[in-house]
């Protein structure tokens, strides 16, 4: 069994989960950089923080965002996996 060295935690709730479109990206992202292996998107449940969806962790530095636009997610993801 093998484990990836990033996890992006993405809530699934239900506000959360209508920001599909970040999800996308994620995924694409991961694929388009070969980080297959790599790099995993995990749906967890509701994190009690519905007003600010959607709602997002990335592991192993454990930092969260908020309200993350479509431009945004881009630039996370930039920073949090490929630097
Ligand atoms: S639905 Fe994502 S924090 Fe509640």
């Amino acid at each position: 069994m093998t484990f990836p060295e990033k996890t992006i935690l993405i809530c699934d709730g239900s506000k959360c989960s209508k920001h599909k479109e970040i999800r996308k990206i994620f995924k694409e992202s991961i694929k388009t950089h070969g980080l297959k292996d790599m790099v995993e998107v995990v749906k967890i449940e509701c994190t009690d923080r519905c007003k600010h969806a959607p709602v997002m962790c990335f592991q192993p530095k454990n930092q969260w965002f908020t309200n993350v636009s479509m431009w945004q997610a881009e630039k996370i993801f930039k920073e949090m996996i490929l630097d």
